[in-house]
């Protein structure tokens, strides 16, 4: 048998559910933050990660999925989406649209050769938005609140912001020469990668996945100490943006981020999540300022962020939280004979194409067998065709929770169906059984804690 390839996944059933409802809510909320959608390839010209993400990140060195194509080209699918959402910016001179910044985010399939685990993939999907064309410290925080606020809505209880900033060049230069300073006489205690990147990028030696154990790391100069005046006032403005919205962060001077192009603004999201394990963070992004410029384009600020949908559907899995997903459906049209099947076909595409949810016999099932499958599908109403009703223009109809039923005219089913399944919101139960709503209340609250009409306290 073939199977899928290591650090790649089949997502279907249930989880495959959860993930449209994810990337719904993502496309909800970044509508009402005016982000646009854009669609980039997955294959780029592997030059745009070497000088994009950086010649010594990890991302480049050991993880890059490269080929050369028919034509000789050298191709790289893409790790991440910032590099071709900058290559985009550049390409199509976004730069020069009177609307600015520029505000997108993105949806897709990334590439890492990584040794796969638990949250660690080699074929991921990641969510992420890019803002540039800004350098104001509002467009960050709009970004890290956009993360937040998505995480919260979507249920997770514990979210936890860690920011950090890496400064401006003239800071970032300052940190480097303290950092060479520092582990230049430790040298022969660091990993054969490490030795290399003190002479080529200092920085990059924080977050070696080999030497993150390494108590000389953790006693590493912190590069709060190495800001200038600049660069930290605008890394207080952030925090005072941040406070004003009461997001839930805290300074860690131990974020660099494993990737080249931050300056500025570095952040993490986890979710506290009890058996999350150790790749609990959801997402992280930051600010940088040099990209466009260094990839050819004009200098242009930046900052964006980007989160692992495979990480963050586990951490619901996890905290079990109770999402609207529709798993059932409205009726299930039954038949025994040809002609009661060719009115099913008929009747299911009627009712399908006035919004409901319809399903019918594919296997030639016995009635008997189509009622159990009718209740495997958690059919709200049943309706067993049958000639003689079919002929007097009726169809009788059965409520799968009261079990009542009624005849209904051919005529009138529509709307038959529209009052029983869109007032009644016994048959709407996706609130949950704790949810405190009424019968008849309109409030669109899915879960018991959520729900806005508070009936309870009134
Ligand atoms: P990143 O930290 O490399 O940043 O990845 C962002 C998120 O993608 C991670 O926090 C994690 O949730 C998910 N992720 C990364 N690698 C894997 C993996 N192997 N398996 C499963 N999930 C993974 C970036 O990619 C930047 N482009 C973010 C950004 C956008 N910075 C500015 N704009």
């Amino acid at each position: 048998m073939i199977q899928r390839q290591k650090g790649c996944n089949d997502i279907y059933g249930m989880e495959a559910k959860v993930w449209k409802y994810v990337d719904q809510v993502i496309d909800a909320l970044m509508e009402k933050y005016n982000y646009n959608y854009i669609r980039t390839p997955i294959f780029e010209a592997s030059e745009l990660f070497h000088r994009g993400v950086g010649e010594t990140t990890d991302i480049v060195t050991k993880e890059s999925y490269d080929f050369v194509d028919k034509g000789g080209r050298n191709i790289t699918l893409r790790p991440e989406g910032t590099a071709g959402v900058v290559r985009s910016f550049i390409e199509n001179k976004m730069y020069g649209d009177p609307n600015q910044p520029v505000k997108v985010y993105y949806n897709g399939t990334m590439y890492r050769y990584e040794r796969p685990q638990s949250g660690r993939d080699r074929e991921l999907t990641q969510f992420g938005m890019e803002v540039l064309g800004s350098d104001d410290p509002l467009c960050d925080v709009e970004v890290i609140s956009l993360a937040f606020n998505l995480y919260k809505m979507l249920g997770l209880k514990e979210i936890k912001v860690n920011i950090n900033s890496l400064g401006d060049n003239e800071s970032r230069k300052a940190y480097r020469e303290a950092l060479v300073k520092y582990f230049k006489p430790h040298i022969n205690d660091l990993c054969e990668d490490c030795k290399e990147r003190l002479e080529k990028n200092p920085l990059r030696i924080l977050d070696c996945k080999v030497d993150q154990d390494n108590k000389l790391l953790k006693n590493a100069p912190k590069v709060l100490d190495y800001l200038n005046e600049d660069s930290m006032a605008r890394f207080k403005k952030v925090q005072e943006y941040l406070d004003i919205l009461q997001i839930n962060y805290e300074v860690n001077p131990n974020i660099v981020r494993g990737l080249d192009y931050y300056n500025h603004t570095v952040f993490e999201i986890e979710a506290k999540v009890e058996g999350f394990g150790a790749n609990n963070v959801l997402g992280g992004g930051g600010r940088y300022n040099g990209l466009v410029s260094q990839l050819g384009g004009p200098e242009t600020p930046c900052v964006g962020f980007a989160s692992g949908i495979g990480r963050l559907v586990k951490a619901l899995e996890l905290e079990k939280v109770k999402l609207p997903i529709i798993d059932s459906v409205d009726l299930f049209l039954m038949y025994v004979n040809e002609e009661e099947k060719k009115y099913a076909l008929y009747l299911a595409q009627e009712l399908r194409m006035a919004g409901f949810i319809v399903e019918t016999e594919y296997t030639g099932r016995s009635l008997k067998a189509q009622f159990k499958q009718a209740d495997r599908l958690k059919a709200k109403f049943t309706c067993v065709l049958n000639s003689e009703d079919l002929n007097n223009n009726e169809v009788k109809i059965k409520n799968n929770k009261t079990k009542e039923e009624d005849i209904i005219s051919l005529d009138v089913l529509l709307y038959y169906l529209d009052e029983q399944l869109g007032t009644d919101s016994d048959m709407n139960d996706d609130c949950g059984d704790d949810c405190c709503c009424e019968d008849g209340c309109e409030c669109d609250c899915h879960d018991g804690e959520k729900c806005s009409c508070h009936h309870e306290e009134e």
